[in-house]
């Protein structure tokens, strides 16, 4: 059994032009999931990257968990690609779902892990019933849209907040927190409960990005290491793929 802190670089700060070689930069230095932002110009106001960039990323990173974070509407309409372009993990968000507990399941359906993603101003509350259907909840630490961004200290209020509903209904999702991560702000975050820590600015924005990956790890688990032993569990790097018998059984 493994650490349960991980880091998932967000390529949202990366360069680009060089976005297979940064991205396993990110992965040498301890990245043990990659988190892929898809914003649509609609849901956030900024417009990234789709499908096809995914499977590019898939074709030269074979290995690594890939996590797509989706900020955008209608998500139902687009699932189906990003498993088929080799997404691990499909997170949405509860604010662009009307049915979220379909789109949940739909992700399952396509053999991926499905995660559900609240913005500061959504309540923790608001995603009682589906707790027990997802892999992971993704806190955002800032508004979607952009990298770069100051942390917002409220949430690490949901995410105790989270580690406790899991405890007492004993339910086994992921606690991940997204944006504004980084060396000042890592001990706090892990202290209260988080898991898996997006980082984009911090890792790739400035200086060497494997050694910035390594650093930001190291202060991350240096803060865990308090952590109790009902808190460690496996990486992600060996959670599975839905297996298809199952992913048929979900289907709805
Ligand atoms: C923001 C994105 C984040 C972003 C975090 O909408 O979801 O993943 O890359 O960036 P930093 O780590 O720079 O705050
Ligand atoms: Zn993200």
């Amino acid at each position: 059994m493994a650490s349960v802190v991980e880091l998932a670089p967000s390529i949202l700060s990366a360069n680009f032009a060089e976005l297979g070689a940064e991205a396993k930069a990110a992965l040498a230095g301890g990245g043990t999931v990659l988190h892929l932002d898809v914003m649509d110009g609609h849901f956030v106001p900024n417009i990234t990257i789709g499908p096809p960039v995914v499977a590019s990323l898939r074709k030269s990173i074979p290995d690594a968990t890939f996590d797509c974070h989706l900020m955008i509407e209608n998500p139902d309409e687009f699932i189906p690609a990003f498993a088929e372009s080799g997404a691990n993990w499909i997170s949405v968000h509860q604010e662009a779902c009307v049915h979220l507990d379909r789109t949940l399941h739909l992700i399952e359906s396509h053999g991926c892990k499905a995660g559900v993603v609240i913005n500061p101003a959504t309540p923790v509350h608001t995603l009682d019933d589906v707790l027990e259907i997802v892999h992971h909840v993704l806190v955002m630490s800032v508004n979607p849209g952009f990298g770069a961004q100051h942390f917002i200290p409220n949430s690490l209020k949901k995410v105790e907040s989270l580690a406790r509903i899991r405890d007492s209904r004993g339910l086994e999702f992921r606690i991940e927190i997204d944006g504004g991560v980084a060396l000042d702000t890592v001990g706090d975050i892990v202290r209260a409960g988080a898991e898996i820590l997006v980082a984009g600015n911090a890792v790739f924005a400035h200086g060497d990005i494997r050694e910035n990956a390594q650093a930001l790890l190291r202060a991350a688990r240096s803060a865990s290491s308090f952590s109790s032993p009902s808190r460690l569990r496996r990486t992600s790097a060996q959670v599975p793929r839905t297996p298809k018998a199952d992913r048929r059984r979900r289907q709805t």
